[in-house]
């Protein structure tokens, strides 16, 4: 895509056409409605079903549309409980990916984060007081690691240099960071995980070059080196697009080499194996005992070593899924898509965190909602007003998720971010569908400082990692809400010369 992102024609054909259609059921309801199904959801956004929502930007994890190749995988789905075929398929293509040798199933990625920390833990590797470093840890990952050990978020200076600056791996764990937790922590910090992208991060990748030098440092410092690999290829791809060096390699040929450099790793497969479940965790063939050692962990949890909590056409799906999403042209077509929600957005002067993420693209919130006060969690209010005036779904990514709170919800120590995320699916939404969500900003974009007043927490409340998920609020001044809503709505925002291109020139 050119700088001004929107201007050109591409200049390649996307990667796939249509072959089903799902409806979108929700296209008839009202704000008025939804504002009543906000309301019957007690203001949580995991709460609506997804029949009121109209696009669901909620998450890409196991949302992704499957070709017509893993579909008819899926039928040779071996179900055998022992030695399934279906599995020697899925151990096969993560070894061939990866170049990792040791391969464990599990049946979603928070699965395959218990299996790791489970098995590190029973050879007294985790301990209470030992350290796991990371770039991020996303909320399940940190909530298994904080049953086991003490976890540590590391960005580096360029990601907390703030969502206006630019840079090209914003995803990278501050190695000079990692050093002084190391000096302040002698013989603590015995697992690094370097999440790729970093979702908690803004879905920003890491370099090669910090991946490498992350290694050298751990297997120096005798400490482990592990990816959370949801999204691999989307990071190989940045790293292709973006890293000296790189412009010519294959994909696949980029995934290798950075697999070369660490001692296993976790898949959630709902990502980039475009897979609706299923999840591995991964071991360099130096680690064969690491392997052993988790394999119980299996067996209590999952099931057999040999299917981990899938269906042998899941494992069929994933084999497949992971060699299509290691393809440049799906890849260019896939965080294309999002880097032109990214450009349309940030054109209209919302607060982006830039550049655009692989998956999602991430709004500043604390910064786009001042009116609103901190307390009153701005990401999870721009959420519900987004909602309310074009039933697009999001979700918060900061203060409710990682905030310091205490029991009631109050927040006590803010998180480092406050981040709105939209996750685009994979190979699901149109062109059509991307400007239908550019318009619905432009109405919160003229409305939104009219919006004074955020949520408060009701009832129960746990003050953990999850909370964001099944806590309820209610709205703080309801009346200054449903006037900006309709501020909103009422908005008839004009296209600019770009926009017009786009949407008249096909007529
Ligand atoms: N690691 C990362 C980086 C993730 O983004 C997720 C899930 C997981 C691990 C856990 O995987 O869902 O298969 O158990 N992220 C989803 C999201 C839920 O919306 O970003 P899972």
């Amino acid at each position: 895509m050119n700088p001004e992102g929107l201007l050109s024609f591409p200049d390649e054909v996307p990667s796939f056409k249509t072959k089903m259609t799902e409806p979108i059921r929700a296209a008839g309801l009202s704000a008025a409605e939804r504002l009543k199904l906000l309301k019957s959801a007690n203001y949580n956004v995991f709460s609506l079903s997804s029949a009121d929502v109209s696009i669901d930007f909620l998450t890409d994890s196991g949302t992704g549309a499957m070709s017509q190749e893993q579909w008819s995988a899926m039928m040779l789905g071996d179900e055998s409980y022992a030695g399934a075929t279906s599995f020697a398929k899925f151990e096969a293509a993560f070894r061939r990916i990866t170049g990792l040798e040791f391969v464990l199933p599990a049946h979603q990625g928070r699965a395959a984060e218990r299996t790791l920390f489970e098995g590190l833990a029973s050879l007294g590797v985790l301990t209470p007081d030992s350290i796991i470093a990371s770039n991020a840890l996303f909320d399940t990952t940190m909530g298994w690691g904080t049953h086991f050990a003490r976890c540590v978020n590391l960005y580096c200076d360029a990601f907390d240099a703030g969502h206006a600056f630019e840079a090209d791996f914003k995803g990278n764990l501050g190695l000079n960071r990692l050093k002084a937790l190391v000096g302040e922590n002698p013989g603590k910090v015995k697992v690094v995980m370097l999440t790729i992208t970093n979702n908690t991060g803004g879905g920003q990748p890491a370099s090669m070059q910090n991946i490498r030098e992350l290694s050298g440092y751990c297997r120096q410092n005798g400490i482990l080196f592990f990816f959370d690999a949801a999204r691999f290829a989307e990071n190989a791809f940045f790293i292709k697009d973006r890293e000296p060096g790189y412009a010519e390699k294959p994909i696949k040929e980029i995934v290798l080499e950075m697999f070369s450099y660490v001692d296993g790793a976790t898949f959630s497969a709902k990502k980039d194996a475009r897979a609706n479940i299923g999840g591995a965790v991964l071991f360099s063939s130096r680690h064969e005992g690491l392997f052993f050692a988790c394999r119980p962990s299996v067996i209590r949890n999952e099931g057999l070593f040999t299917y981990g909590g899938m269906a042998g056409r899941d494992m069929e799906a994933i084999a497949q899924g992971i060699d299509e999403t290691t393809e440049y042209p799906y890849l260019k077509n896939r965080i294309g898509q999002v880097q032109l929600l990214h450009a349309l957005l940030e054109k209209q002067g919302i607060p982006v965190l830039k550049p655009s993420g692989g998956h999602a693209v991430y709004i500043d919130a604390r910064e786009y909602l001042k009116a609103v006060p901190e307390a009153e969690y701005r990401a999870d209010t721009l959420a519900l007003f987004l909602y309310a005036v074009g039933g697009v779904r999001a979700v918060a990514i900061g203060n409710m998720m990682y905030a310091e709170k205490d029991g009631a919800g109050r927040i006590t120590k803010p998180a480092s971010s406050e981040f709105l995320r939209m996750a685009v699916p994979r190979n699901v939404y149109s062109l059509e569908h991307v400007l239908y969500v550019a318009g619905v900003f432009k109405k919160v974009h003229a409305a939104r400082e009219g919006l004074s007043y955020g949520i408060e927490v009701v009832g129960t409340f746990r003050n953990d990692h999850f909370d964001h998920f099944d806590c309820k609020s209610k709205l703080v001044d309801e009346g200054n809400f449903a006037a900006a809503v309709a501020h909103a709505v009422a908005a008839k925002p004009a296209l600019d010369a770009a926009e017009r291109v786009r949407l008249e020139v096909p007529k």
